[in-house]
């Protein structure tokens, strides 16, 4: 199997299963405890039909959309995620490269593996930087001023991580940074040895944003004593509006659900929200954001951007989104499977089939520009 027979999500995920040990591919796949939110957040879907109008003259799509203070030329970006260059050696940088040919935003995860300057100097698009609050509020103040001087777009504040979440693959196979694998997971690394050749030729693993204020050479730093002994979990509502004040400009909340927390996003100034859960690796069991969208934006809708995430495969996932009233869409193991499979190369053909997808759609659906879009074009089950 080779890209250029991948022609979908599933189609990525297996050839990214075929290309990297089985630790690290089941950490991109997997979610919390018995992931029911993960199947869910893709199901939400199917129970939501599209009606499409004809006979429109759709022969020119406008697919641009403006969210967050950004112009985007797809309604679709590329959602932060950690540990990038494990997945791909050029890891971040091959996304942002995508992301930029495509026009449209690319998240950095405080967990990114290049830093936050190298992405902004290289890549003309977009940025935004997903941040993790921590105990130590004069870290906090320092590395948003770190964001502000390389020039992010957006700060992305995600909220749905105040502890970590029960990700049994990841106990099974020993997955952690750094590697402290189970007998089964070292033997899975065997087993392909042509990522252990790319991982280990190119520049070494690290994690950039983290480095200056964190000792992350030795083995006393595991993601998992990061998010249990760092970040601070009496974060409230009035330590982010302190913080929504020092940025001073476009600021979202990543992982906030129910209509009460997105009034209160409203009310210390926040600029956008995005429905989340993580893509299912938080609180399983909770609710998918595409069936939580129409009551949060019916809430706050004309006084936020709202966005949503988590089970986005398709174009008419995004469609469907946009129909309830979502600004943007954010994707995940959607781009991560390709950069797994074939680097830049795999992320600009998912983006690209997903932006033919999204184009399609709106055509057979009689749409030309994303605002056309609306209620009346969906019937829930
Ligand atoms: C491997 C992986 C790593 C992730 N890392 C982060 C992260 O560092 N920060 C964050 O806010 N979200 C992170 N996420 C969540 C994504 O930003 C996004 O919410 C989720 O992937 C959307 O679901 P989807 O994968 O079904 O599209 C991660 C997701 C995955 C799959």
């Amino acid at each position: 199997m080779r890209l250029a027979s991948c022609f979908n999500h599933a189609d990525f995920r297996r050839l990214a299963e075929r290309r990297l040990p089985g630790p690290i591919f089941n950490y991109i796949d997997g979610a919390a405890d018995d992931e029911v939110t993960l199947r869910r957040n893709t199901e939400s879907f199917e129970g939501c039909d599209l009606v499409p109008n004809v006979l429109r003259g759709v022969e020119e799509v406008d697919l641009s959309v403006r969210v967050m203070g950004q112009d985007l030329a797809v309604p679709f970006y590329c959602s932060p995620t950690a540990l990038q260059r494990l997945f791909h050696h050029r890891g971040e940088n091959a996304v942002a490269a995508a992301s930029e040919r495509f026009g449209t935003m690319f998240g950095v995860s405080s967990l990114g593996t290049v830093s936050l300057e190298e992405v902004r100097t290289k890549h003309a698009t977009p940025q935004a930087y997903q941040f993790y609050f921590h105990k130590d509020r004069g870290l906090n103040r320092a590395m948003l001023e770190r964001a502000k001087n390389a020039g992010v777009d957006v700060m992305m504040l995600t909220v749905d991580t105040i502890t970590g979440g029960n990700r049994e693959r990841d106990l099974r196979t020993g997955f952690s940074i750094p590697f402290r694998l189970t007998i089964p997971g070292m033997a899975q690394f065997a087993l392909k040895p042509a990522w252990a050749f790319n991982h280990f030729t190119h520049e070494g693993f690290r994690l950039p944003q983290l480095e200056e204020h964190v000792d992350t050479s030795q083995s006393l730093v595991s993601i998992s004593r990061y998010f249990s002994e760092m970040l601070d979990q009496t974060m409230n509502w009035d330590d982010v509006a302190e913080m929504v004040k020092f940025w001073d400009g476009q600021f979202c909340l990543k992982g906030v659900m129910s209509v009460e927390d997105a009034k209160r996003a409203v009310d210390i100034g926040c600029t956008g929200i995005i429905l989340s859960n993580h893509g299912g690796r938080q609180l399983d069991g909770s609710r998918a954001a595409f069936d939580q969208l129409a009551e949060v934006v019916d809430a706050v809708g004309d006084r936020i951007d709202v966005m949503m995430d988590g089970g986005v495969q398709r174009g008419t996932h995004v469609l469907k989104a946009l129909s309830l009233g979502a600004k943007a869409v954010g994707i995940g193991r959607y781009y991560l499977f390709p950069l797994a499979a074939a680097g830049q190369a795999g992320v600009e053909r998912a983006l690209s089939l997903m932006r033919a997808e999204v184009e399609r759609g709106m055509k057979l659906m009689g749409c030309t520009s994303i605002d056309q879009l609306s209620r009346s074009n969906l019937r829930f089950r």
